[in-house]
């Protein structure tokens, strides 16, 4: 080429929860069993769709017009529906016209951090969910900016150090927030947010937030969204269908912009986003159409209970698995499906090493190891003895040495034998 063709910036563009399944397969050609951990797709570990849904989705597969495009912005009765639940709940208020439809949560994510300027910073948490923070810092080739979840605290965030931060650096314009979170499984605490929410409106600020896991909160967590207590501060809630049908195949979330009005840059911003939306016609037609035959129907609000009620049997499973083991820090979440386990400072060392009888895979992972992080190093050594793939908490950009699971497996068999094997091989590989 004539010219380097990329930007400085696609280094940045790093997805360790995909990235792993690379070596993992690898790992399969030479004979591991693997058991997949690492992946927040209900449907692949199990998860039976609801007859009711699948039969709302039959009925409209025979209607020709799901197979057509649709208005830009999204189905108009579906942003009608979304739009008057946003209002329901009391807080900041919307039409139809600030809600804006994409291809999954992802593809809105990329849109969002894109047409910020790449001067411009959001600052995010840390460890932090890789599709917002990678495509975060991608815009521009920045170090990332980040305010800390403590694992000692519950998983909360570390408000002195954002506020700081915020003040410090004049070029944030956003705070980022996954809520509930990935991968640590925590709920903000009302207090929290609201302080978020000063936060911004004293530096002028503006929210995001991933709320594609708000409707999974359980252990006395209530669901929480943004709407109710941003005020006048504005905001972009995210929010999908893949975890809470769940349908991750269906590629189909939204924008709900909260007083898009409230600040002539917020308010061209959301019209940058409209239009580079309209570049691509329109998102997918048929989820769409789904939403308020589905989020309407008087029985989702039992499907949600439910599924909350498992998830947070799961939560206490995965805690107690862990809890008593010395040399980690674990707490019980209250949100989405995810754990993520932290071993204390200098419990890991680039010697420690679990026993592989294969051969083939012991030297791989002996070449893998080389100079890694010493928690991707356990995950590799995890990998090739035990056949469990989870990711390493180095893919969520923090300095808190760890990894992340899933408690999504829905055969409960599986699933504790998983967790058995993995608390055991944390046991044996820090020797105790
Ligand atoms: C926090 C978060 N946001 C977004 C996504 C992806 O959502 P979607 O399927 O709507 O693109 C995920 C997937 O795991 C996620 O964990």
């Amino acid at each position: 080429m004539r010219t380097r063709i990329v930007h400085e910036g696609v280094k940045h563009l790093e997805y360790e929860i995909r990235k792993i399944v690379e070596i993992g397969l690898q790992m399969e050609t030479l004979g591991v069993d693997m058991r997949w951990e690492n992946i927040g797709d209900p449907v692949a570990m199990g998860e039976k769709i609801e007859p009711w849904i699948a039969e709302i989705i039959h009925e409209l597969v025979n209607q020709d017009k799901s197979w057509a495009y649709c208005p830009s912005k999204g189905v108009n009765e579906t942003r009608e529906f979304i739009a008057s639940e946003v209002n329901k709940r009391g807080g900041a208020q919307v039409c139809a016209d600030d809600i804006l439809f994409f291809n999954g949560i992802a593809d809105a994510v990329d849109k969002v951090y894109d047409l910020v300027h790449k001067d411009n910073r959001i600052i995010m948490a840390s460890p932090s969910y890789p599709t917002h923070s990678s495509n975060e810092a991608k815009r521009g080739d920045y170090p990332r900016v980040y305010f800390r979840l403590d694992p000692r605290n519950n998983w909360q965030p570390d408000l002195e150090e954002l506020e700081n931060k915020v003040k410090y650096n004049p070029q944030i314009i956003g705070i980022g927030l996954v809520h509930p979170d990935n991968p640590t499984g925590m709920v903000y605490s009302k207090d929290a947010l609201t302080e978020i929410v000063r936060i911004a409106r004293e530096h002028n600020l503006f929210v995001i937030c991933d709320e594609i896991y708000a409707h999974i909160t359980f252990n006395g967590a209530p669901v929480l969204h943004l709407s109710t207590v941003i005020e006048d501060v504005p905001a972009l809630s995210l929010r999908g269908i893949s975890k809470e049908y769940p349908w991750p195949g269906s590629r189909c979330g939204w924008i709900e912009m909260l007083n898009r009005h409230k600040d002539p840059d917020f308010s061209e911003y959301c019209r940058a986003l409209v239009n580079a939306k309209m570049m691509e016609v329109c998102s997918t037609t048929l989820p769409q159409m789904s939403i308020p035959l589905v989020m309407g129907n008087p029985l989702y609000p039992e499907h949600l209970k439910t599924r909350a009620a498992i998830f947070e049997k799961r939560a206490q499973e995965t805690y107690d698995a862990f809890k008593d083991i010395p040399g980690v820090i674990v707490n019980r979440t209250s949100g989405a499906f995810y754990f993520s386990l932290v071993f204390k400072k200098g419990a890991l060392t680039d010697k420690q090493t679990l026993p592989i009888k294969n051969t083939e895979v012991k030297s791989m992972v002996e070449k893998l190891v080389e100079g890694v992080p010493n928690d991707k190093r356990f995950v590799y050594y995890l990998m090739g003895a035990e056949g469990i793939c989870v990711t390493p908490l180095c893919g969520f950009f923090t300095d808190l040495e760890g990894f992340r699971i899933t408690y999504l497996q829905a055969d409960d068999g599986i699933r504790r034998n998983t967790l058995s094997r993995i608390a055991d091989a944390v046991k044996r590989y820090l020797g105790s």
